[in-house]
C-alpha cells in the first residue's frame, strides 16, 4: 500500500516522464517504492538508465505465468522496477488477450505488492483508456491525470470531468472524490501556455496537485537515461517535481512509513 497510477487520455504529455521522476522524488523523501510500467513502449525503464540489451519483463511474461519477483530489479536510484518488457505487437496484443481472459494476471501479484503496508507502488500507464487502467484504478489510492497546459489539455476536461476514461463513471476506487492532475510542460514564457494553465487550474481547484514546467533539462535528462532529479536538480522543473512530490506524498494514505534506506530492508 498504497498504489499511485499515473494515467491519461492523450498519448504523449508526459506520464513515463512524471512516473518515472516522482517515483524517485518520492523514494528521495524516505519511501520505499516500485514503479511498475504497464506500457508496451516499455520506456519507464530508460529513465533509471537500464540497458536498452535488456529484454525481461513483467507484463511481457503475464501470458506465461513467470512471477513478478523474477523480473524485479533493484536500479541505482533505489526505486525498484518492474520493466514491461521487450515486446513485438503480436506479444503486446498476447497480453492484452490474457488481461481480459484473467484479470487475476495482473491484479494478484498488486494486491501481493500492496499487501505490505511500507511499500509504495507508481504504475506508469498506456494512453488513452486501457485494460490495465481498468483493473488497477479500483486499486489505486490515487488515480494522477498527466495533461497539458494547453488547447488539446483544456479540451479534454469534460472527460475528466465524467471519469469516463477510467472505465469507472467518474469514480477511481477507494479515492471517490476522483482523480487528481498535473500539469505537464507549462512553458512560463509563453502567453497562452500560462493562459491556459491558469484557467485548468481555476476549473480543477484543489484536484490540481501541481504543475511541471517545460524545460530542455527533463527531455535531456531521459537522452542521458538519468533521473531529473540527478541530472538538474537546481531547474525549474526539478523544483516543480519536489513540491508535486510532497503533495502527492501528503495525498497519500499515512499507511506508508518513511524508511532510512532504499528498497530493500
Ligand atoms: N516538462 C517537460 N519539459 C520538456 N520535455 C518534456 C517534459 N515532460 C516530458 N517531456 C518530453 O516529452 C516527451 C514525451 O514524454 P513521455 O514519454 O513521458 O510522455 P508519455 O505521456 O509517457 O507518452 P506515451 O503516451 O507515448 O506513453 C519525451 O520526449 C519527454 O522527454
Ligand atoms: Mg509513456
Amino acid at each position: 500500500m498504497p498504489l499511485l497510477c499515473i494515467a491519461s487520455p492523450k498519448g504523449g504529455v508526459g506520464k513515463t516522464t512524471v512516473a518515472a521522476n516522482l517515483a524517485d522524488a518520492l523514494r528521495r523523501g524516505g519511501q520505499r517504492v516500485l514503479a511498475i510500467d504497464l506500457d508496451p513502449q516499455n520506456a519507464l525503464r530508460l529513465h533509471f538508465g537500464v540497458p536498452l540489451a535488456e529484454r525481461a519483463g513483467f507484463l511481457a511474461e503475464l501470458p506465461r505465468g513467470i512471477g513478478w519477483r523474477s523480473a524485479l530489479r533493484l536500479t541505482p536510484s533505489g526505486v525498484a522496477l518492474l520493466p514491461f518488457g521487450t515486446v513485438t505487437t503480436a506479444e503486446a496484443l498476447m497480453v492484452t488477450a490474457a488481461l481480459e481472459a484473467a484479470p487475476a494476471l495482473l491484479t494478484g501479484p498488486v494486491r501481493e505488492m500492496l499487501a505490505d503496508p511500507a511499500l509504495l507502488v507508481v504504475a506508469d500507464l498506456p494512453p488513452g483508456p486501457s485494460r490495465a487502467l481498468e483493473l488497477l484504478a479500483p486499486l489505486a489510492s490515487l488515480v494522477l491525470v498527466v495533461l497539458l497546459a494547453d488547447a488539446q489539455g483544456a479540451a479534454l476536461m469534460p472527460e475528466i470531468d465524467s471519469g469516463r476514461f477510467l472505465g469507472l463513471g467518474g469514480l477511481a476506487g477507494r479515492d471517490s472524490d476522483g482523480p487528481r492532475l498535473v500539469l505537464n510542460q507549462v512553458d512560463h514564457e509563453a502567453r497562452l501556455s500560462r493562459t491556459v494553465a491558469e484557467a485548468m487550474a481555476q476549473h480543477l481547484g484543489p484536484r490540481l496537485l501541481g504543475a511541471l514546467a517545460r524545460e530542455d533539462a527533463v527531455a535531456e535528462a531521459l537522452a542521458e537515461q538519468r533521473l531529473l532529479l540527478d541530472s538538474a536538480p537546481a531547474s525549474r522543473a526539478a523544483q516543480d517535481l519536489r513540491e508535486l512530490a510532497r503533495v502527492v506524498a501528503a495525498a497519500l494514505p499515512r499507511a506508508v512509513e518513511p524508511v532510512a534506506a532504499g528498497w530493500a530492508r
